[in-house]
Order: C-alpha cells, then sequence, then structure tokens
C-alpha cells in the first residue's frame, strides 16, 4: 500500500501529520512542504489507502548537482517504521549520485550502522542550530 514518489504536486500539507517526533520545536506542516518542495530532490512514502491519505515518510537532498551533496532530513512515522520504508526512501534518493563526490549526513552515534547498509562512513562533524528559524506549530 505505500507508493513512493518524487512528484509533489498532489501533496497538501495536512498530508504532512505527524513527523519531527520528540522535537520540542518543529516546523509547521507549510513549511515542512515547502522544504520538501525546495530541495534538490525529495521522495516521500504515501499511504494512498482510501481511509489513510497521508506521507508516512519521506527524505530530502540537497546539492550542487555536481560534486556534493547534503541529506538533511529522513523520517518516517512510528507507525510505519521497522517495514522497509527508510530503507527504500534511502534507496531511492541515492540512485543517480554515483558521480558525485561526497553524499553526507548527520546522525547520532547509534543510527551510524543503519547508515553503512549504503555504503556510508560514520565521521565526525560540527553544526550550527537555530531552532528559532522553526516556525512555532501546534503540537503533533
Ligand atoms: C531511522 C528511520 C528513518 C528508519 O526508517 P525505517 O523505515 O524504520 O527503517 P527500515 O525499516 O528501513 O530499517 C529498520 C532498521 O533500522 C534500525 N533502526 C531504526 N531506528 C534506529 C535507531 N534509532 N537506532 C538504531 N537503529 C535503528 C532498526 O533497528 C532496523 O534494523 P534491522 O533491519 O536490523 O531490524 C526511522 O526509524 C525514523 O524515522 N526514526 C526517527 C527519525 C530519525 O531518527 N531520522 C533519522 C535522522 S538522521
Amino acid at each position: 500500500v505505500i507508493r513512493y514518489t518524487d512528484d509533489l504536486s498532489e501533496v497538501r500539507p495536512d498530508m504532512l501529520r505527524g513527523f519531527f517526533v520528540g522535537w520540542p520545536r518543529h516546523p509547521s506542516p507549510a513549511q515542512h512542504l515547502a522544504v520538501l518542495r525546495g530541495s534538490y530532490r525529495a521522495v516521500i512514502a504515501l499511504d494512498d489507502t482510501a481511509d489513510a491519505d497521508l506521507i508516512a515518510g519521506f527524505v530530502t537532498m540537497i546539492s550542487d548537482g555536481v560534486l556534493t551533496a547534503f541529506i538533511p532530513w529522513l523520517e518516517v512515522l512510528p507507525g510505519y517504521q521497522d517495514q522497509g520504508i527508510g530503507t527504500e526512501l534511502m534507496r531511492r534518493v541515492l540512485a543517480g549520485t554515483e558521480r558525485f563526490y561526497s553524499v553526507d549526513l548527520v546522525c547520532d552515534a547509534e543510527l551510524v550502522p543503519y547508515y553503512k547498509r549504503f555504503g556510508m562512513l560514520g565521521t565526525s562533524g560540527a553544526v550550527l542550530r537555530r531552532p528559532e528559524a522553526l516556525e512555532k506549530d501546534t503540537p503533533l
């Protein structure tokens, strides 16, 4: 019942419910949709069965289109996890990036083994975070 697509033309903000689990402050659905549309590439996993017109997972990639790419967001809704959806989203977003020198992402240390499945390497990094950039939203 899960359909994967990079076509965002039919996506509405209300289909982006329930993401950013555990975030004290998180993007509004409208800001979330703008992130998807502004990305170099975005893939969504749609559950469009009659009673559940929603997005079960998404991944985004930003890139210079020449040598480097970054994967800022990957999330699968709790009720849809452990069914291979994250794996398929990663597979699809990485497809065609073989010419890039680097494809990077930042994750918790416990998730490094997960990303090693896609040929990625654990490393260290440094980040800037500005929670005030996230639009305030009603609780999930
Ligand atoms: C991480 C995430 C995207 C994986 O998506 P998914 O559809 O559940 O993953 P898959 O079904 O493809 O793979 C499941 C595997 O991931 C592992 N996994 C999931 N979350 C994990 C975590 N936090 N730490 C370690 N392993 C994790 C599972 O143990 C499982 O391993 P197995 O195949 O050996 O049983 C999903 O759990 C999620 O959205 N988590 C919350 C948000 C998040 O952490 N996003 C990543 C930001 S870098």
